[in-house]
This record gives structure tokens, C-alpha cells and sequence, in this order.
């Protein structure tokens, strides 16, 4: 890359699930896609004589008023396969939904050309929305599996991406063959993502056994051994989401108790596990999963369609425990493919609950939604080495939002402090506001 990237103006990004740190004149340097200094309130007069000194950017970009960069959205629940039946169903209950919507529409990436196809508008579409790294489901196949992997990749999009791994309680025509094949298939995908991208600076393979009720306990053991042996590769699935689904686990799994116990005792919850939804949870699980450290993925449209958790999610209490928490959009269960509109659903459940507990699980502020949204959601994907916010030494992943777009959001008054500014883009602002999207410093949308 070699490129130089500096920026001068409003920069804000969360230090700590209650610390948002705003920063008024700030001048960011980037080099090699790596954040080399972030300077605060230098006057824009003392930006030139300060850059050459520097001997490094020459060109910079001059924020005006309303626009201000944040890091990148991470998203930490997406099924690419279901881009294109967003909005389908949603008042099914969850299994029904599976079966009738969401397994006849994903036993279509079967075909090459239709993955092409809506894998790349899938890419661009959250690229769009500002979301700079995403958790993907695919579909059960390899070969278009491999496909939305080589399209981050050239699109620039950080992922991970996962062969969904499901060999029964699914139609014949979607489902993996067998254990061997469906473990065979997911080593192939593992090796095609080592092969495009071999120092992982944008790509991991992440396992993805679907959900317990469509695994055998031996695809399970299987999935749990490739875990050991790859201490490098996150896992997902999906956990506690619905009354619907947990009782059905029961009746396959009479020996556990829980979905804690049965998913750890195959190896698959620790640090890189991304459990999706975590809707109906005990003290006992949650104590789990901290003990564990394993990371919650809150999908809070999804949760009050198809889902069927409701307001159950007790975000707060996570929250309360150390537990990571970041936001998935969930699309194709959830109906939106925007984290700004999971933010704004994650504040409505938030206050839905403190209503049902009595004000116990008191709700979500905005900086505490932004928190979720980025540093949250790298801390989940543990990637809040690289990303998450601008602190020195970690890659730029990051969105120039424009607020002040006449027509969009008409309510920027002359008055307006930065952070009212802020608030209001976060509840009222889309990805018209988006200008610029930036991977590793690479401009990946414009
Ligand atoms: N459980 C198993 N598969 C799915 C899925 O595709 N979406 C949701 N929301 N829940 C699931
Ligand atoms: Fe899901």
C-alpha cells in the first residue's frame, strides 16, 4: 500500500463501554493502513508546517462542520446467504421460518453464478452501510463459500466467513451429505482462505456449526477437534435464541441441561466463540460464558421477528459481568443489513426490558450503543488489537460521516454541539451520511 492518508477535524470513537471520547481538531495520520498519530486540537493553521515536519502526508482532508470520522461497523452476525430474503417471513417463529423461507432460498448457492451474484451485492451492500468487518454465515457449500471469501478480499471487506455446517433437521436437498463431507468441505474452506489471504490480514475461516439441532453429536466432536487443532480460528453459532429452538435441543440432547454445557462439552465455546442471540439466559450460563469468555453477538431486530426473544436479551446484566457484547444485523433474520438501525433496535429492547424487570436492567445510552457497534463488536471478534478505535498503532477502518447533507438530515441547527451532532446521526442518519468507508486505510467505498 505505502499510501499516506491524514485528516483534520472532529474525530470521535469509544474508549470503554461508557467512555466516548470526542475529539475536536484532531489530526490523524495514516500510513500503511496503520494509525501513526492522532494529535488533538491542533489549529488548522498549524496543520501544514506540522505535516512536513513529519515528512509524511502531503495531501489532507479538512473536515467541515457535521462531518466527523468514526471507526468502522462490525457486524457480528450475518448470513450472506439470506441478502437477498431480508424482509421475508418475519412473522414466522424460527423454525418454521427456517423451513419454509431460509432453507429452500439457501440450497440456491448450490449455483455459482447466483453466489456471484448476490455475494457481491452483499459485500457491496455493507460496505455501504459502513460495515468494515463482518462475521458470515455462508451457505453449506464450499465452492460459494470460497466465493464470498475471494469477494471480501477484493472488495476489501474485513471478514470472517464460514461453511454452515448442518447434516440433519434440514430437507434433503440442504443439507450436508455427511459428517465426513461436511467436515471435509469446511477443511477446504479453512485451506482456500490460508491460500488467498496468508497472513490473515482481512480473512479468517470462522466454524460454523449452524445451531445444535441441525448437527449430529459427531459433526459437533468434529468441529470441536478442528477448533483445538486451529487456535486461530474463531467459532460461531447460534445460542439460547428461541423457546422454540431450545426445547427442541432438549429433546436431541436429553444428557444437557443446557446449551452452555452441551456446546462446551464438544470444544466449542472459548475467547473465539461468537454465540448469536443468547436471548432466554440463566445465571448459571452467563456465569459460563464469562468463565469462558466467549462473546455475545446481540441481533436485536432478528430477536423481535423470528427470532422470538423479544426483550428476553439481558444485554445489561452481560454487560454487568464482564461478558463481551457486540451488535449483528442478522440479515437475513433480521429485516435490515444497517448497525445504525440495530443500535436504534438495541435501545428499544434495552428500554423494553427495564420496563419488564422494574428498572433492574436499566436501558442502553447511545454512547453505550456506539460502544457496542465498534469497540464492542472487535472485542467479540477479538480483534480489538487491530480495530475497533483510533488508538495509535491499530489499522484504520473507518467511516467520513457527512451530516450535514441537506435533505437527509434536515434537523443540524446552527446551535448544535458536536455531540448533539452525533446523537442525532446515530438516530436518524443512514448511509446517505456515509461519504467514505476505509479498510486498512484502503477507500473501499466513496
Ligand atoms: N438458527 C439457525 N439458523 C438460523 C438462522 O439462519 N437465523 C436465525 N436467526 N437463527 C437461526
Ligand atoms: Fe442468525
Amino acid at each position: 500500500m505505502g499510501e499516506h492518508l491524514a485528516f483534520h477535524g472532529t474525530v470521535i470513537h469509544s474508549l470503554g463501554l461508557s467512555e466516548l471520547e470526542i475529539i475536536e481538531d484532531a489530526l490523524m495520520v495514516v500510513s500503511d493502513g496503520r494509525i501513526v498519530r492522532l494529535d488533538k486540537h491542533i489549529p488548522k493553521a498549524e496543520v501544514p508546517t506540522l505535516l512536513e515536519s513529519l515528512s509524511s502526508p502531503k495531501e489532507v482532508r479538512y473536515l467541515g462542520r457535521g462531518e466527523f470520522l468514526i471507526p468502522g461497523f462490525v457486524d457480528t452476525h450475518n448470513h450472506a446467504p439470506q441478502y437477498a430474503q431480508r424482509g421475508l417471513g418475519q412473522s414466522m417463529h424460527i423454525l418454521d421460518w427456517l423451513d419454509k423461507v431460509t432453507f429452500p432460498n439457501e440450497a440456491r448457492f448450490q449455483d455459482i453464478g447466483y453466489a456471484k451474484r448476490i455475494y457481491s451485492q452483499c459485500v457491496d451492500g455493507f460496505l455501504k452501510q459502513g460495515i468494515t468487518t463482518a462475521s458470515y454465515y455462508g451457505s453449506l457449500h464450499a465452492d460459494a463459500t470460497n466465493i464470498l471469501a475471494d469477494l471480501c478480499l477484493q472488495k476489501g471487506q474485513r471478514a470472517f466467513v464460514g461453511k454452515c455446517n448442518m447434516n440433519r433437521n434440514a430437507p434433503e436437498f440442504y443439507r450436508d451429505a455427511s459428517v465426513e463431507s461436511s467436515l471435509a468441505d469446511t477443511e477446504a474452506c479453512i485451506r482456500h482462505i490460508r491460500k488467498i489471504d496468508p497472513e490473515g490480514k482481512l480473512l479468517k475461516h470462522v466454524l460454523t456449526p449452524r445451531f445444535a439441532t441441525t448437527c449430529d453429536p459427531e459433526l459437533l466432536k468434529g468441529l470441536g477437534k478442528i477448533a483445538s487443532e486451529n487456535p486461530d480460528l474463531p467459532i460461531q453459532t447460534h445460542f439460547n435464541e428461541a423457546e422454540q429452538e431450545i426445547n427442541f435441543t432438549k429433546t436431541l440432547f436429553p444428557e444437557f441441561k443446557n446449551e452452555a454445557d452441551l456446546y462446551e462439552s464438544f470444544g466449542l465455546l472459548n475467547r473465539r466463540s461468537i454465540l448469536a442471540h443468547c436471548c432466554f439466559m440463566t445465571d448459571y450460563e452467563m456465569d459460563r460464558l464469562k468463565s469462558l469468555e466467549c462473546g455475545v453477538a446481540h441481533c436485536p431486530i432478528s430477536n423481535m421477528t423470528v427470532g422470538g426473544g423479544f426483550m428476553a436479551s439481558p444485554i445489561r446484566q452481560f454487560l454487568g459481568r464482564g461478558i463481551k457484547v457486540g451488535l449483528g444485523t442478522d440479515s437475513g433474520g433480521g429485516y435490515s443489513s444497517s448497525i445504525l438501525d440495530a443500535m436504534r433496535q438495541a435501545l428499544v429492547a434495552s428500554n423494553a426490558r427495564e420496563v419488564a424487570s422494574q428498572g433492574q436492567d436499566r436501558g442502553l445510552g447511545i454512547s453505550e450503543l456506539f460502544f457496542l457497534a465498534t469497540l464492542g463488536g472487535a472485542q467479540v471478534c477479538c480483534l480489538d488489537d487491530k480495530i475497533g478505535n483510533f488508538e495509535v498503532g491499530k489499522e484504520f477502518d473507518a467511516l467520513l460521516i457527512n451530516s450535514g447533507t441537506p435533505g437527509i438530515m434536515t434537523m443540524l441547527e446552527d446551535w448544535d454541539s458536536t455531540e448533539t451532532i452525533f446523537d442525532k446521526f446515530i438516530m436518524t442518519g443512514d448511509d446517505r451520511n456515509i461519504d467514505q468507508v476505509y479498510v486498512r486505510g484502503r477507500l473501499v467505498k466513496s
